[in-house]
Parts: C-alpha cells; sequence; structure tokens
C-alpha cells in the first residue's frame, strides 16, 4: 500500500518525554484526594502521565492497557505506588462492549467506587482515503470512537447507581481525550480526525444530558504532544523545525501539559465547567499559517 503510513497500535502514547513526564502536582496539592479514577490506554504516552498525574493529586487509579502492554501497565502502576498512591491495573478493550463492562465491574470492586474516567485510548492507522481499508476505518473508529461512547456509558451507569460522590460536589466526572483534529482537517488520517470529530459530539451530548444529574463531562485536545504516537514528527531536527511551524507558542507539548488539564477538570476547582473542550496545543488550532498571510 505505496501511501499508507504505518503507525503502531499505541495508546496516544509511547515513550513519554524526558523531563516532564508525570504532570504532579505539587505534594501538598491533593485536590482529588480519596477519589476513584480510571484511566483508560494508561500504560504509556499522556495516558501514563494522566495516571501518575492523578494519583499524584490523591486519587487511587485504575490503569487500563489494551493487550501485550501488562509490562508498562504495571510499570505505571508501581511508579505511583512507590510515590505513596493506590494503583491497579485493568486489561480491556476498550473497542470490546463485554471487556468494557468487565473493566468497570473489576474497577468498582477494587475501589468501592469511581468518582473520574479519563477516556484516553486512541490509536492510529494513517492512510489516504483512496487506499484505506475498510479494517483501518474501523479500528480506529472502534478505538476512538466506540470505545469512549463505551466507557462513558459505562461512567454514566456507575455514577447514576452510586448517587452523590462524599468528595466531590459533581456525582461524577468525565474526560474525553480529543485531538486537535476534532477542529484541524488532517490529510492522510480521516479515520483519525473523524473519530476525534465525534468525540467533540460525544462530549457536549452526553454533557447536556447528564448536567442535571451533577455529572460533569469535559474533552482535552491535545495538539504535538511528544509521545510514541507522533515520534516521526518530532525525532529529527528537520522533522521537529517543520512540526514546531504549526505551533505558535514556540514548543512540544509535553504529556505533563495535559495531565495537569486532567486534574484540574477533575477537580472542584473546574465545578462549573461542563460540555467543554480545551485545546491545549501552544496555539495549533490558531491557524498559525495566517499569522502572514490571507
Ligand atoms: C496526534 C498526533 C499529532 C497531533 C498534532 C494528535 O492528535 O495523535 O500524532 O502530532 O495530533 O497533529
Amino acid at each position: 500500500m505505496t501511501d499508507s503510513v504505518e503507525t503502531a497500535r499505541t495508546a496516544e502514547t509511547g515513550e513519554a518525554a524526558e523531563t516532564d513526564r508525570t504532570g504532579s502536582a505539587p505534594a501538598a496539592h491533593r485536590p482529588l484526594a480519596g477519589q476513584k479514577a480510571l484511566v483508560t490506554g494508561g500504560s504509556s504516552g499522556i495516558g501514563q502521565a494522566v495516571a501518575i498525574g492523578l494519583a499524584a493529586a490523591g486519587a487511587a487509579v485504575a490503569v487500563n492497557y489494551h493487550g501485550d502492554e501488562d509490562d508498562a501497565a504495571g510499570a505505571v502502576v508501581e511508579t505511583i505506588r512507590r510515590d505513596g498512591g493506590e494503583a491497579i491495573a485493568v486489561q480491556a478493550d476498550v473497542s470490546d462492549e463485554a471487556a468494557v463492562v468487565a473493566m468497570f465491574a473489576e474497577t468498582t470492586s477494587a475501589f468501592g467506587r469511581l468518582d473520574i474516567l479519563v477516556a484516553n485510548a486512541g490509536i492510529q492507522r494513517d492512510a489516504a482515503i483512496a487506499n484505506m481499508t475498510l479494517e483501518e476505518w474501523q479500528a480506529v473508529i472502534g478505538t476512538n470512537l466506540t470505545g469512549q461512547f463505551l466507557c462513558v456509558r459505562e461512567a454514566i451507569r456507575c455514577y447514576l447507581a452510586q448517587g452523590v460522590a462524599p468528595l466531590s460536589r459533581a456525582r461524577g466526572k468525565i474526560i474525553c481525550m480529543s485531538s486537535v483534529h476534532e477542529l484541524i482537517p488532517w490529510a492522510g488520517h480521516v479515520n483519525y480526525a473523524a473519530s476525534k470529530g465525534g468525540i467533540a459530539q460525544l462530549v457536549k451530548t452526553a454533557a447536556q444530558e447528564v448536567a442535571a444529574q451533577q455529572i460533569r463531562v469535559n474533552g482535552i485536545a491535545p495538539g504535538a504532544i511528544k509521545t510514541g504516537i507522533n515520534e516521526q514528527a518530532w525525532s529529527s531536527p528537520e522533522a521537529l523545525d517543520k512540526l514546531l511551524k504549526l505551533i505558535p507558542y514556540g514548543r512540544i507539548g509535553e504529556p505533563g501539559d495535559i495531565a495537569r488539564t486532567a486534574v484540574w477538570l477533575a477537580s472542584d476547582d473546574a465545578d462549573y465547567v461542563t460540555g467543554t473542550t480545551i485545546f491545549v496545543d501552544g496555539g495549533m488550532s490558531l491557524y498559525p499559517a495566517f499569522r502572514d498571510n490571507g
């Protein structure tokens, strides 16, 4: 397949950056103390930083992994425990309904309840439209969009069944990991961009539907964050130079940039925030090509 760019099946992801990989909150700042969280695709990249960041903010965290990344998920769990936090690893393919139902049951039986879902698991399978196979389309829509629907649905069921949260003003919090590509078209990635465009309406519609039950639903739209999923875009000086032309703020993002946003959105500091997607992108969505054009 000539125009197809193969990318590994990684959860939004891969190696985190050398610095700022945890997004840890300062020691005394534990706005999520006692709360219980589930992070899908938590074994690497953005999900790993979010899991560690939520734990540093006081939450017990279930770290979801898909298939054979149990070592990586175990390492995240170990990191959290070494720092005095509570964590478990939970396996599930988020595109599989029965597996998602079982993952929520496992998480709530280990923790007693759930307060925070970060629906983060995502993949890329890039190809020009003319060359894209149905399998490549369905794989990305299945994990990125159907997977988020299933997790959002199970979290809402869980929040409604367990009643009000003792440690938070909201009954439950949901954060969906989107992308700047919920807004910016992306040639060669139609399955990915369509999945993220779908997440934009999943967030708003779910938020509108469950606000009266005190459930908050928000999104985060990361720009170019230094992880394994986009390694080819930052690993050589030439590629990085090209990428930085798209980022007015002048640096590539770090997983910690996203983790700190997730901690804030999950906390009572954001209690009046629902149905919003926060772009954490160094200005990538500001159409930088128009600075001296148009
Ligand atoms: C993608 C990355 C890409 C970034 C900016 C993200 O959603 O996963 O591969 O670098 O968007 O284009």
